[in-house]
């Protein structure tokens, strides 16, 4: 193979290079000394450069920081030339380069949020961040690059859903996206289209165990969507919650004269999310051990099935949130209407199922963090917006769930892991960057620090604090699950292809600039 083929092999069929291929890709190299011109490390040959011209873009040297992947920590120099990072090393020379001073700094790839919903229907409204306010919010937060939930129309074709949010990511996005399909319906025909999206690079499917009569789909649908995934090199990403028995729940409460937003906690236990995740297990076992991937996972019960299939062998991976690590079922006993603002699915839990959530991080039964971000106001009007949370003013079970997260996942993770000591600083890479790019077929263009990777590159102070308000978030949303709270560490400058988008607190990038990335199939290394 050539050098200069490399960029034409899908990112996600990198099991394919052969080793020395691999190596070279990944090599972290010394420029030669010399002219100006030697200094273009020889490993890269042709194809950067080339991609260099055509982008326009000039050289950047970023000095003096310290390097952390999830694999790694050192000081080095790191050399963008166009879009991506073409040397990293010691006293790096570059003539003409632009230069930043990473001085006391951390190096870390630019986040990856394999969650998000910008502009999500749900319950008569739609999630308040379009992809231009949401990716600008994650931006700011050192987040590089999302993936987002296309949703099927029931009976429509996927390709309509796709087209549906391309339209509404492009020109928007201010950063790189990927996207997911949720399928509603899992009829042979859609099961034949699952192929044309993973060839389109939306390699993954999110289905739905609650939600009925909206969302969810049935043991049968879920055994044939599995069975299917596997044949095309797809992942099922599964919403694991009992909908039947949760709808009962909801049904007496209200029959009770139970509206207040509490009681969707009280509706929705954690056992029902136990159950669904141990039952979505055994279906992917059953359709031969295939790769299941658990979303917004939030009980000690749904950790104990993952860990179980896990155990055995299974390739069972599963992410949780931070709303998850830091919030509890407490915050729904606020005042009056406030405990709507973390209505969302599945609920926040007693507070101790959050240790259990870190010793999942820490043992890697739990593999990834990302933030279901799917904002909704709490009061009518906020930049023009229509009623929202006050959908459900007099019924818990018509407030519209999620709730903002996408700017603060990194320092959320940064300032209750690595501050304080639960994981390493490596670990926050993997869990908000590296493994969510191999998940989610990114891998290596994403995720990492690395020669021949994009140059998304986040300057992060360790020391910084800042203290977390929906005064000073970009989300557009009128509060913060976390309102108040100090956190340690902040991007101070967010590159995305080599340009800088975010400088000390001000953005500099330009709406409609995020490329929609083609995934490849999973890497699943975990
Ligand atoms: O409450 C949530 N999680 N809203 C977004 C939809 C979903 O289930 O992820
Ligand atoms: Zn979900
Ligand atoms: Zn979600």
């Amino acid at each position: 193979m050539q050098a200069g083929d490399r960029q034409l092999i899908r990112f996600g069929e990198l099991g394919r290079l052969d080793a020395v291929d691999q190596v070279a890709l990944h090599s972290i190299g010394k420029p030669s000394r010399g002219s100006v011109r030697d200094h273009q490390p020889r490993y890269v040959r042709g194809s950067i450069a080339a991609s260099t011209e055509r982008e326009g873009m000039g050289k950047t040297l970023i000095t003096g920081g310290t390097v952390v992947t999830a694999a790694d920590t050192y000081k080095a120099d790191v050399l963008i030339d166009g879009e991506k990072v073409v040397a990293i090393g010691t006293d790096l020379k570059a003539a003409g380069a632009k230069r930043i001073d990473a001085s006391r700094k951390y190096l870390i790839p630019g986040g990856i949020d394999v969650h998000t919903h910008m502009e999500l229907p749900f319950g008569g409204t739609r999630a308040s961040d379009d992809f231009e306010t949401g990716t600008t919010a994650a931006a700011f937060g050192g987040t590089t690059t999302i993936v987002d939930f296309a949703v099927q129309g029931f009976g429509e074709p996927l390709e309509k859903a796709r087209d549906a949010w391309m339209a509404k990511a492009r020109g928007k996005a201010v950063v790189d996206y990927g996207l997911h399909m949720i399928v509603r319906d899992v009829s042979d025909t859609v099961l034949r289209e699952m192929e044309t999206m993973v060839r389109d690079g939306i390699s993954s499917f999110k289905l739905f165990m609650a939600y009925p009569g909206v969302f969810m789909v049935d043991d049968g649908a879920i055994f044939k969507a599995l069975v299917r995934s596997a044949e095309i090199g797809g992942l099922i990403c599964m919403h694991a919650e009992n909908g039947g028995v949760i709808d009962v729940l909801v049904k007496r409460a209200l029959a009770a004269k139970h509206t207040q937003p509490k009681w969707h906690a009280l509706t929705r236990p954690p056992e029902a999310e136990g159950e669904a995740t141990g039952r979505a297990l055994r279906l992917a076992e059953m359709a031969g051990g295939v790769p299941l991937y658990v979303v917004h996972l939030s009980a000690a019960q749904a950790l104990e099935q993952v860990r179980l299939f896990r155990d055995r062998g299974l390739p069972a991976y599963a992410e949780t949130c931070p709303q998850y690590l830091f919030l509890s079922y407490d915050s729904y006993e606020e005042p009056g209407f406030d405990g709507a603002k973390y209505v969302m699915s599945p609920p926040l839990r007693p507070k101790w199922h959050q240790d259990e959530l870190w010793k999942g991080l820490q043992r890697n039964d739990l593999q990834v963090v990302s933030t279901d971000h799917c904002p909704f106001c709490m009061k009518e009007g906020f930049k023009g917006l229509p009623k929202q949370k006050e959908l459900g003013k007099n019924d818990f079970s018509k407030i519209p769930n999620g709730a903002p997260g996408v700017e603060t996942r990194l320092a959320l993770l940064f300032d209750g892991g690595v501050a304080q000591g639960r994981i390493t600083a490596n670990r926050w890479v993997e869990l908000c960057a590296t493994t969510p790019a191999k998940i989610m077929g990114l891998f290596p263009r994403k995720g990492t620090i690395a020669v021949g990777s994009d140059a998304d590159i986040v300057l992060w102070d360790p020391k910084a604090t800042q203290t977390l308000s929906a005064k000073t978030h970009h989300m557009r949303v009128d509060y913060s699950p976390y309102e108040g709270r100090k956190v340690k560490g902040k991007a101070t400058t967010v590159l995305s292809r080599g340009e800088v988008i975010v400088a000390d607190g001000t953005f500099l990038g330009k709406k409609g600039r995020g490329k929609f990335l083609k995934r490849g199939g999973p890497l699943l290394q975990t």
